[in-house]
């Protein structure tokens, strides 16, 4: 089946009580049950179990190419789960310019609870050989990550991480199923925002953990059901909507992406562009190799705070604001937004400075997004 026919289909049977062809919102908290241990149809307690739940973790189970899926409330709730795959007194390597809330989540939380964590740039999987221990249990990668657009090469990464037994996850919110499967390239377990692309229309949050390996599956829903951070069932029938367009909605996220970055690569008042598609990306081959396309996540930098700000508080179609991949343009500014958890130093070692800006390319005519971002660049002194 095409990727189109399975976003359609996977998990979206007709409802078997109405024949209902979309599948219903199931908001219920409980089931009733026909016996002491007989419940009617599988279903107990909506934490535990709950149909529409059910169906958007079969759906992106097939989308990934996995045979599990677990849906949570949060992109960050889903990450936080698939650290419990992790105890105390183990190892991680994670790459160096991840989004802020997981440098967060693993740098100021995590890290209490006696799991250390190294950062390196996995762009080169050499560095991440070089931080592997005995202890190690697994890698966490982000490619392209958020927002300086660093490709990490999945296999390579995969191969020196499973010499010790690690397990390799991949963030794949930046692409989508649709233009990266890290599954195809060794990745063992992949992670989720669904607030973003996924579910497409920036009004649900959301997050997801897809995975093949049994035992580890079985550890993801036991602590999905024993912690409860669990996808409402509305927000589960909002993303199962969103995949339904998820092909038709990235090729033209990624038309309009290239479209944009091929406009501010030769704007004069930008001085840098941050976008795998561009052939002056020094990682370009290695993209195309392991993405179908790039996307519409573009970022640049316009030299200084002063002039990010002129940009970003004179757009007029662009909204500011944080987020990504949704039908509308976004624009932001990672060193006071997304990433303001991350140390100035640290910020400055990965790119991400004062005057940079990320957009998040929507579904808008292409024109329309170029000409407020021209009118923006011509107000930078
Ligand atoms: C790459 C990436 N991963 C994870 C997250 C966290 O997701 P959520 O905001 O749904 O918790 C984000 C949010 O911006 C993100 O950009």
């Amino acid at each position: 089946m095409g990727f189109s026919t399975t976003a359609i289909h996977a998990g979206n049977e007709p409802d078997p009580t109405t024949g209902a062809v979309t599948v219903p919102i199931y908001q219920t908290s409980t089931f009733a049950q026909d016996g002491l241990g007989k419940p009617r149809q599988g279903y107990e307690y909506a934490r535990t179990q709950n149909p529409t739940r059910i169906a958007l973790e079969r759906n992106l189970a097939a989308l990934e190419g996995a045979r599990f899926g677990y849906a949570f409330a949060s992109g960050m709730a889903a990450i936080d789960a698939t650290l419990r795959l992790v105890k105390g007194g183990e190892h991680v390597v994670v790459s160096d310019n991840t989004y802020g809330g997981t440098f967060r989540l693993f740098s100021r939380i995590l890290s209490q609870y006696n799991i250390e964590f190294t950062f390196v740039d996995t762009s080169d999987a050499s560095n991440v050989e070089a931080a592997l221990k005995e202890n190690t249990r697994m890698v966490f990668i982000e490619t392209p990550t958020n927002p300086v657009m660093i490709v990490s090469d999945m296999r390579a990464v995969s191969e020196v991480a499973h010499r010790v037994g690690a397990r390799v996850v991949c963030d794949n919110t930046f692409m989508s199923p649709y233009l990266q499967r890290p599954m195809e390239f060794g990745v063992d377990i992949v992670v989720h925002s669904t607030t973003k692309y996924l579910n497409g229309h920036s009004d649900g949050v959301g997050g997801v953990v897809l995975l093949n390996d049994e035992r580890d599956a079985e550890w993801i829903q036991f602590v999905q059901n024993s912690v409860g951070a669990i996808l409402s069932p509305f927000d589960a029938f909002l993303v199962l909507r969103g995949t339904k367009t998820l092909a038709l909605r990235m090729e033209q996220h990624d038309r309009s992406g290239r479209a944009v970055a091929a406009f501010l690569e030769e704007h004069p008042k930008v001085q840098k562009i941050y976008y795998p598609g561009s052939v002056s990306h020094r990682q370009h081959e290695l993209a195309k190799r392991q993405q179908k396309g790039f996307g519409g996540m573009v970022a640049f930098d316009v030299g200084s705070l002063e002039a990010a700000r002129t940009v970003l508080e004179s757009v007029k179609l662009c909204t500011l604001a944080e987020s990504l991949g949704g039908v509308e343009t976004l624009i932001s500014h990672p060193a006071t937004m997304t990433h303001a958890s991350v140390l100035p130093e640290t910020r400055a070692g990965i790119g991400i400075t004062d005057g940079l800006v990320r957009i998040s390319v929507g579904l808008e005519d292409t024109d329309d997004i170029i000409a407020d971002l021209d009118q923006a660049l011509d107000k930078v002194k």
